[in-house]
């Protein structure tokens, strides 16, 4: 046995995830499409040693809460079963988020510990076969485990081995990701929580699922010829389709904060005032994130600096997929 450090990135969805089509295997049940980001990072690293008893996990050098290990060490008995020993792990993991806050770590965390978990066990798997791992623990990070652009197809109940895709390298298109940051703290309602109570309880969840499709693939023909407007209203849509879904739950789920709303509005004034092809998308959470031309970033940058309940900016490139920085 051996250890092993990594770095992933996070993602953010062009087109996104809401729903599972299998609880118990976390399949999507529509496709998603994501631009992997250089700025935010996640580092981890495994190390099995048979004089442990149990699996010790730290995140940003404290001790994990026991539903966050537990997490963790369902993946760890997942890698263990495929490499055929018992022996318990240190996993430490940490972020560097210094562009913005407001992102997710579940991506890029679960996609560097399926990356170093893995090769720490002397697995040798390639990057699809660690995506299908990751997916299994949280599927947008199955999509970290690639660089630039990435397809997670939807999932068939079963379908155990689903994987992302790279569909494009980081440098096919020069974007960037303007992070707005609205709101401080933790979000009300996860997304898998959210997303489980969207399926079972929203009458627009079968609408959700059935348009997410056809946005998707705009999305990836926006890609495809690098047309931006074509790219942005698929994603703006897809964003609201799935974020009406959610309101339309009961309970209803609402990431909204007025903030987001002055973001999104300072968003489509620079689009229809200034000509500036921009484009907004969200999370399950309160922060805005826009799309735009790499030339043009510093400029929606401030104007989303200046809006009213602006928190907090920051700016991401295409980044890399999951980097090793120590194996032995
Ligand atoms: C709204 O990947 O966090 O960000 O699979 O339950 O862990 P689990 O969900 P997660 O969901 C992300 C949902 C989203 C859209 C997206 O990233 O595609």
């Amino acid at each position: 046995m051996s250890r092993c450090k990594v770095r992933a990135h996070a993602n953010i969805a062009l087109s996104k995830y809401w729903g599972k089509s299998d609880l118990a295997l976390n399949l999507p049940a529509v496709p998603s499409i994501s631009m992997t980001l250089s700025g935010l990072v996640t580092e981890t690293e495994v190390r099995f040693d048979p004089s442990l008893r149990a699996d010790a996990v730290f995140l940003d050098g404290r001790p994990a809460s026991a539903s966050e290990t537990r997490r963790v060490v369902s993946m760890l008995d997942q890698v263990r079963a495929a490499a055929k020993h018992e022996q318990r792990a240190e996993v430490r993991s940490g972020n560097r988020f210094p562009t913005a806050a407001g992102l997710a770590s579940s991506a890029s965390g679960f996609a560097a510990l399926a990356a170093a978990a893995t090769r720490a066990a002397g697995l040798e798997w390639d990057d699809r076969r660690v995506s299908a791992l990751a997916r299994q623990a949280s599927a947008s990070a199955a999509r970290s485990i690639f660089g630039g652009f990435v397809e997670l197809p939807a999932g068939k109940p079963g379908q155990a081995k689903l994987a992302a895709r790279q569909l494009h390298a980081e440098d096919h298109w020069d974007l960037r990701i303007v992070v707005a940051e609205t709101a401080k703290g933790p979000k009300k309602v996860g997304s898998t929580e959210g997303m489980e109570r969207s399926r079972v309880t929203s009458p627009y969840y079968e609408a959700w699922v059935a348009a997410a499709p056809g946005l998707s693939q705009k999305v990836k023909r926006g890609l495809e010829k690098r047309d931006l407007p074509l790219l942005g209203a698929a994603m703006e849509q897809s964003t609201l389709a799935f974020h009406a879904c959610a309101m339309a739950s009961a309970p209803g789920i609402l990431y909204f904060q007025p903030a987001t709303l002055a973001a999104l509005a300072t968003v489509r004034d620079l689009r229809e005032q200034r000509g500036l092809e921009v484009f907004a998308t969200m999370d399950a959470g309160p922060h805005v994130k826009a799309l735009c031309h790499a030339k043009d970033a510093a400029r929606v940058r401030r104007a989303l600096g200046r809006t009213e309940g602006v928190l907090a900016t920051g700016v991401s490139a295409p980044g890399p997929g999951v980097e090793i920085l120590k194996w032995d």
